[in-house]
């Protein structure tokens, strides 16, 4: 039976169109487990290959011991802003992208625009080996496409996340890979909780093609998130991608600056 399965599935492939199976396919290039999975994304596609030969890549286990008080760091300065906005499920991750403005960050003086955010199930980033329950990334971009994210970590507890709340009727909403569900007019305000301590180091994207430079902030401070927005958010996820967090990778002699504004 086996070979003529093969043959129907082969013959459908053709009545379908060889490209769109192939579009498909290259929709999903990588997983989080088995021979797609982040120890081989380097090897998937030749766009991929920083994921394994990078030296700078993320995420990282911020060791305390391995930081530096820099007192040149100044608090984070950020804007953000109502945007119309759309709920995204990548397979890999769930998001939110906007349509247009929704605020900014400035690092040095240099200014990086708001234009997507997403989570990643348990966190990506760990402090002292801990990993938490999620981790949001708040993905930003200057004119020149230099890319600066700030992560925010969250652990569980009774108490929900006050904009994934806002979210939860959508999220249900949300389909399969590539489905979107759009969300009218969202502030990303409410995610721009103050934090008198975060970390900074230059890394990578923590997902395929692991492209270099990144500037990331670590807010010190862990949110909460309720047990029933975790798995809202874990739901729509591809089977392969659910636990879509790349193991930590090497510091390789990187500098963790930490900012923290009780200590002198
Ligand atoms: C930092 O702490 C870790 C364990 O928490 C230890 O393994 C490592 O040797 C320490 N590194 C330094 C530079 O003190
Ligand atoms: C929001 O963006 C979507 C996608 O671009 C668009 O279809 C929709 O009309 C926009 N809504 C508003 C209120 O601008
Ligand atoms: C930024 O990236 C976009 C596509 O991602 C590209 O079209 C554009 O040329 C890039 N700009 C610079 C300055 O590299």
């Amino acid at each position: 039976m086996a070979p003529r399965v093969a043959l129907v599935v082969f013959t459908l492939g053709l009545l379908l169109g060889v490209a769109s199976a192939i579009d498909v396919f290259r929709e999903m290039e990588f997983s989080y487990s088995g021979t797609d999975g982040p120890n081989n994304w380097g090897k998937l596609d030749p766009t991929f290959s920083p994921c394994s030969a990078g030296k700078r890549q993320s995420p990282i286990d911020i060791q305390k011991n391995m930081t530096v008080h820099n007192k040149q760091l100044k608090p984070l300065a950020r804007i953000y802003k109502p945007a119309n906005a759309t709920l995204v499920n990548k397979g890999f991750s769930v998001g939110v992208r906007f349509e247009e403005y929704a605020g900014e960050l400035w690092i040095d003086g240099k200014s990086y625009t708001l234009m997507q955010i997403h989570w990643h199930l348990p966190s990506e980033h760990r402090i002292e080996g801990q990993q938490f329950d999620a981790e949001l990334h708040m993905v930003h971009r200057a004119p020149d496409n230099s890319t600066a994210v700030v992560a925010v970590l969250y652990q569980e507890d009774n108490a929900a996340d006050p904009f994934i709340s806002k979210l939860m009727g959508r999220i249900h909403k949300l389909g399969m890979e590539n489905s979107e569900v759009p969300l009218g007019i969202m502030s990303a305000n409410k995610l721009n909780r103050k934090s008198h301590k975060y970390y900074r180091y230059v890394g990578s994207l923590t997902t395929p093609p692991c492209i270099e430079d990144i500037k990331w902030t670590i807010l010190g401070k862990v949110m909460s998130i309720s047990k029933e927005q975790i798995v809202a958010l874990d739901t729509p996820l591809n089977s392969n991608c659910k636990r879509n967090a790349r193991p930590c990778q090497p510091l390789n002699g990187r500098e963790v600056d930490l900012y923290d504004q009780l200590s002198c």
